[in-house]
C-alpha cells in the first residue's frame, strides 16, 4: 500500500475516544493542550460515493498532550451533519464541491450554495471563536463541536445571510484580535463582502463590498496590519449561466488565463480599494503571509501555474490506478506598491510547498519562517512526502523526510518561554502505509530534528488543516 491508504474510507467503527498513544521520545513539558485537525475520512458508503478529495465526510481528530506527564491521547469522530447522515444511509443528499446529489433534480450549482440543500460537510479547517469551536468549509455553514469529545454540538440548517461561499482561512490580527474573512454572495450582481468581527465571532461589520460579474475561486486571502488583499485568480464562474447548466461547482469554474491575476488591495480602515494591479495568470489555494513595508505590501503565496490542481484532486486522479497525483506549488513573492499601483513578482524558492503555516504572532507581520509540506523531486511524486521549513530572509530550506511516509500540514507550537521566531515544535500527522498506521511527529522547529513520534495504531486519513490549542488555565 502507498499514500493511497490515506484515501480509504473509515466508518463509525473507526471512531475512538482518548485512546492512549505510544510515545517514542520525550515531549517538551510545556506541550500541554490539543492538536485538533479536520479532514475527509469517508468517500463511499453503501453504494454512495463522492468524486473529490474536498467532498469526503468530515472527521475531527484530536491529539491531547498533558504536559509534564508526557502522555498523548487520540480521539477521532465524524461530524454529524446532514451530508454525513445521508452518506451513512448510502445516499448523497447534499451538493458537494464536485459531487452532485442527484443529477437533474436539484438546481446543481445553486443547490450547493442555496437553501434547502447546501452542503454542511465542514471538512476543511477548525476555528476557535472565544469558547466555541467550529469545523468550517467553503459554504457558510460552520458546525460547532465540543473540543474535548469532538461531538457535534450544532449544525446550522441554512447559509449565512451575508453570502454563500467563504474561506476556511479567516485571519486573526495578532494585536487587535480582530477576525477578518470574506464571503462571496452570488446573484445577478455578485459581490465579495469583506467583514471583520471580534475574536468571539460577534459584532460583525462588513468593511468592503466589491461587485463582480465573474467571481473568482479564492480559498484564502492575504492580510497585513493595514490591508486585506484578495488575489483574484482567473478561475471564475458565471453564476447566472450555470444556474441552468449541468455541472458541479468544481466543473462550473472556468480557467480564463487572458484575464490575468488581479491583486485587490483593500484598506482595512475604510474599505477603499487602494490598488488592483495585475500579473500574468497563476493560481493558488494558500497564501503564506503578507505584511506592510513602507508603502508596499509584501505578499507570499504557494503558486501553481494554473488551476489544473483542482482537477488533480479528484479521487480518480489521487486514488486511481495508476494515480496521476498532485502538481507542486512554488513559493512566490509579490510586491504591491500602493502608491504607484503596480506589482512585481518573483519566485522566492522553487521548492514544492503547500499547506503553509507560521507562528500566529507573525500573521500579517514581517516574518522569517514558514512551514509546509512538499514533494522531494521534480517532476513531483504523486503526493507530498516531506516537511519543509522555508527561511523567507535567506531563502533557504530545511527538510524532514523519511522513505514512504506522508506528512500532514505542519502546525507550529511556540515554546512559551522562547524568544526566537522558530523556538518551538512542529506537529504533523504522518501516514506510514507500510505499517498501515500513522504517527504524530514532533519536530524541533529549528532544525526539524525529531523530538518524539507518537504512534497511532491505525492510519489517519489525509486531512487538510488544524490548529493547536493550549489548555486554558
Ligand atoms: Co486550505
Amino acid at each position: 500500500m502507498d499514500y493511497r491508504l490515506g484515501f480509504e474510507s473509515l466508518d463509525e467503527s473507526d471512531e475512538v475516544v482518548d485512546a492512549p498513544v505510544e510515545v517514542d521520545g520525550t515531549l517538551p513539558d510545556w506541550l500541554e493542550g490539543s492538536l485538533i485537525r479536520n479532514g475527509p475520512a469517508m468517500y463511499e458508503n453503501g453504494g454512495a460515493s463522492v468524486n473529490h478529495w474536498f467532498d469526503g465526510m468530515a472527521m475531527l481528530h484530536r491529539f491531547g498532550f498533558d504536559g509534564a506527564e508526557g502522555e498523548v491521547k487520540y480521539t477521532a469522530r465524524f461530524l454529524r451533519t446532514a451530508a454525513y447522515e445521508g452518506m451513512r444511509e448510502g445516499e448523497i443528499r447534499r451538493s458537494e464541491f464536485a459531487t452532485d446529489p442527484c443529477a437533474g433534480v436539484f438546481g446543481r450549482f445553486f443547490s450547493y450554495f442555496t437553501a434547502p440543500e447546501p452542503t454542511d460537510n465542514a471538512s476543511v479547517n477548525v476555528v476557535r471563536k472565544g469558547d466555541s469551536f467550529e469545523a468550517v468549509t467553503e459554504t457558510t455553514m460552520p458546525v460547532e463541536f465540543d473540543p474535548e469529545t469532538l461531538e457535534t454540538v450544532n449544525v446550522p440548517d441554512e447559509l449565512d445571510d451575508l453570502g454563500e461561499l467563504t474561506t476556511p482561512h479567516p485571519h486573526v490580527d495578532p494585536e487587535t484580535g480582530e477576525r477578518v474573512n470574506y464571503v462571496t454572495r452570488f446573484g445577478r450582481k455578485s459581490e465579495y463582502r469583506v467583514y471583520v468581527e471580534n475574536d468571539e465571532g460577534v459584532d460583525r461589520e462588513v468593511i468592503a463590498e466589491l461587485e463582480r460579474d465573474r467571481p473568482a475561486y479564492m480559498h484564502s486571502f492575504g492580510m497585513t496590519r493595514r490591508y486585506v488583499v484578495l488575489v483574484e485568480f482567473p478561475f471564475v464562474v458565471n453564476p447566472l449561466r450555470i444556474r441552468f447548466g449541468d455541472g458541479t461547482v468544481a466543473e462550473s469554474y472556468r480557467w480564463k488565463p487572458d484575464r490575468g491575476t488581479r491583486f485587490v488591495v483593500i484598506d482595512r480602515e475604510d474599505g477603499e480599494v487602494v490598488a488592483s494591479p495585475e500579473e500574468p495568470a497563476f493560481f493558488a489555494f494558500h497564501h503564506i503571509n503578507a505584511y506592510d513595508e513602507g508603502e508596499e505590501v509584501v505578499l507570499d503565496i504557494a503558486a501553481y501555474e494554473d488551476a489544473s490542481v483542482v482537477e488533480d484532486l479528484y479521487l480518480e486522479s489521487l486514488h486511481g490506478e495508476p494515480p496521476v497525483g498532485m502538481p507542486a506549488a512554488e513559493i512566490r513573492r509579490y510586491r504591491l506598491d500602493t502608491e504607484d499601483e503596480t506589482v512585481t513578482g518573483e519566485t522566492l524558492h522553487d521548492t514544492s510547498f503547500e499547506l503553509p503555516r507560521l507562528r500566529d504572532d507573525r500573521e500579517g507581520r514581517a516574518y522569517r519562517y514558514a512551514y509546509g509540506v512538499g514533494h522531494r523531486n521534480s517532476p513531483p511524486e504523486e503526493f507530498p512526502n516531506r516537511l519543509v521549513k522555508f527561511d523567507a530572509v535567506e531563502h533557504g530550506t530545511t527538510v524532514w523526510e523519511e522513505d514512504a511516509t506522508y506528512p500532514s500540514e505542519p502546525v507550529f507550537v511556540p515554546n512559551p518561554e522562547g524568544t526566537e521566531e522558530d523556538e518551538g515544535v512542529i506537529l504533523s500527522v504522518v501516514l506510514e502505509p507500510a505499517e498501515e498506521s500513522s504517527f504524530l511527529l514532533v519536530l524541533d522547529a529549528k532544525g526539524l530534528e525529531e523530538v518524539a513520534r507518537c504512534r497511532v495504531d491505525r492510519p489517519v486519513p489525509h486531512g487538510f488543516h488544524g490548529d493547536f490549542y493550549r489548555r486554558r488555565v
